[in-house]
């Protein structure tokens, strides 16, 4: 049987935080140790021209996260590791001709697209606009079906299936509509105590490079509460940080923790030391790897290089059959 397609991205802006980690490179990983999959991860330093960027520092982000994929366990010898605008005149051409099968109303209303306009009032360009037709365009050019990212790319997805299925409806092309791959942990909490972890909000995150005293400080700036209560909060700084409880220490730890919060009360400073030695646990390994990386450079360019050839490859074939489908040749 032929194999089904796997392909994701992670925005340069910077190294990868645990967010990163657990909400997408996990089920990368997963999907690469999967044989019934072909895996293509991307960079999408495309991506990270649509919002305001540093244009010195484009390139050495992009080559960051390599070794961030690298140091988490990405495998150049099972999954194609490349760097988006080593193929941008194939994943750019796919998205104009994709960009005419989705109206501008539908990607006004993303919500995705609102929060961006809400970040930035002054940054909102076409390229914005059209963000999420170039994520589909990355995704179907490989005519993947599983897409490993964390929940928050799911109207990003929603759009890729609605292009999808409208190509093979108008040109009669054969795009599976993706679907995106959920990890166990999903949604990765702020440490700030609402959101999401994310890098572009600081305080919000543990970097991957965090050591345990950084962790440590990190953690000690997530907002708390008395300890004690009647019920265990849903939301908010306590709720998230019986949620990271939970993905690194167990379910029995976190069900711990509850029990004192309705009962005797918990100690955050305790709960809070033992957090910060069990994400650094989870990070040493990949510290360690990313240090061996770091000095054999040219590895990691030959590793950009040949992705970058081997996504080209197939991303050729099905540009050709686009245009074909839609009359250009
Ligand atoms: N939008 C994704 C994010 O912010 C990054 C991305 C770009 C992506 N192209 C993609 C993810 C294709 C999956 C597939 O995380």
């Amino acid at each position: 049987m032929k194999k089904k397609r796997v392909l994701s991205g992670i925005r340069a802006t910077g190294r990868l935080h645990l967010g990163n980690y657990l909400g997408a490179v996990k089920g990368m990983l997963a999907l690469q140790d999967d044989p019934g999959f072909e895996t293509l991860y991307m960079i999408a330093d495309l991506h990270t021209m649509t919002t305001p960027y540093d244009r010195g520092n484009l390139r050495s982000a992009a080559r960051e996260v390599v070794l961030d994929y690298l140091a988490c366990g990405l495998d150049p010898d099972r999954s194609v590791l490349f760097i988006q605008s080593e193929v941008a005149e194939l994943h750019t051409q796919l998205a104009f001709y994709l960009s005419t099968a989705v109206s501008v109303a539908r990607m006004q209303h993303l919500p995705t697209y609102k929060d961006k306009v809400t970040q930035y009032p002054k940054d909102v360009t076409m390229a914005l606009l059209n963000y999420p037709v170039l994520m589909a365009a990355d995704i179907l050019i490989y005519k993947a079906s599983k897409v490993p990212v964390g929940i928050d790319q799911e109207p990003h997805l929603e759009i890729a299936r609605e292009i999808a299925r409208k190509m093979n409806e108008l040109y009669g092309m054969d795009f599976p509509e993706p679907t995106r791959f959920a990890t166990e942990s999903g949604y990765i909490p702020s440490l700030l105590g609402e959101g999401k972890m994310s890098k572009s909000i600081e305080g919000s995150y543990i970097s991957l490079t965090d050591d345990l005293p950084a962790i440590a400080q990190r953690l000690a700036g997530a907002p708390t509460d008395s300890g004690q209560g009647k019920k265990v909060p849903t939301e908010g700084g306590v709720a998230n940080l019986f949620t990271l409880v939970e993905l690194f220490e167990g379910m029995e730890k976190r069900e711990t923790f509850e029990k004192a919060y309705v009962g005797t009360g918990v100690r955050y400073q305790d709960l809070k030391k033992e957090l910060a030695e069990a994400i650094s646990t989870t990070l040493k390994p990949i510290q360690k790897r990313r240090r061996e990386l770091e000095v054999n450079a040219s590895s990691v360019d030959q590793v950009i290089q040949e992705g970058s050839q081997k996504a080209r490859a197939i991303a050729k074939v099905t540009v050709e059959e686009v245009r074909r489908a839609m009359g250009l040749s």
